[in-house]
């Protein structure tokens, strides 16, 4: 499951950035399966989410059938373009509701994000035994670490290596079909609506992947 993402760790630590003019891309509407890990495997999380590229949100929500023993157990809906981040609790129908300073997220290509190499996964020349990948990688937000980004050519999101000053993550999506499936996921609850969105205390950056940490 990881392999890409390993891969993906190998290439920045070894390559010397052999750069060369690449098109950024954008990530389609997507449904699928995600998994995640850091600190040491202390922390996992996984299930489905659904991400509308065209404006910008994504839900995450825990699946139990999925066999990863998670850890966290988040429903996340996310507003990147309004900069609004809801944590659900659907069984005692609470939310929080944050603010967000940063977008960057394993499901979409950062903006600023640059280019480093195409691989593959697997064998090269086995039909079907190969997955050719490109891999980007962002400075985060606090200019600590490293957000490196493994994608298909036709850029779907494959997975995601967070690197910030206290801790390492790895996002990995399987199983993605190009449609939003489920609409109504993107629907903010009731019981979420009319809250006051949280601020992140003066002088940091509140990002979707705090949430994990
Ligand atoms: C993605 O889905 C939204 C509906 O949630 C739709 O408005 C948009 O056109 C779709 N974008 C693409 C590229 O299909
Ligand atoms: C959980 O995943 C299974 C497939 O692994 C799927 O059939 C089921 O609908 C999912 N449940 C939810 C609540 O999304
Ligand atoms: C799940 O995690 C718990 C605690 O980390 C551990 O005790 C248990 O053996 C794990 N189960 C599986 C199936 O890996
Ligand atoms: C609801 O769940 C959250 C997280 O599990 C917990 O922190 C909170 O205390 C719960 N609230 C109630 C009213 O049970």
């Amino acid at each position: 499951m990881f392999s890409a993402a390993l891969l993906c760790v190998f290439i920045c630590w070894t390559a010397t950035g052999h750069a060369d003019h690449h098109q950024h891309c954008r990530s389609p509407n997507m449904t699928g399966y995600f998994s995640m890990m850091g600190q040491r495997a202390e922390t996992r999380a996984s299930g489905q989410f659904t991400y509308d590229s065209t404006n910008k949100k994504l839900r995450l929500q825990p699946n139990s059938s999925f066999p990863w023993n998670a850890t966290l157990d988040l429903d996340l809906l996310v507003f990147f373009e309004e900069g609004i981040l809801y944590k659900i609790d659907s069984k005692n129908q609470s939310c929080e509701k944050k603010s967000l300073q940063c977008t960057k997220n394993p499901f979409a290509l950062p903006s600023d994000a640059t280019y480093m190499t195409t691989m593959t996964s697997g064998s090269v020349s086995i039909e079907g035994e190969g997955l050719k990948f490109q891999v980007w990688t962002t400075p985060t937000a606090d200019s600590k670490g490293q957000n490196i980004m493994c994608l298909t050519m036709g850029c779907l999101p494959l997975s995601t290596i967070y690197v910030s000053e206290s801790s390492t993550s790895i996002f990995s999506n399987m199983n993605i079909e190009l449609e939003i499936k489920d609409p109504d996921v993107f629907v903010v609850p009731s019981f979420c609506q009319g809250l006051p969105a949280e601020e992140a205390p003066e002088g940091t950056v509140y990002g979707f992947y705090d949430e994990f940490l």
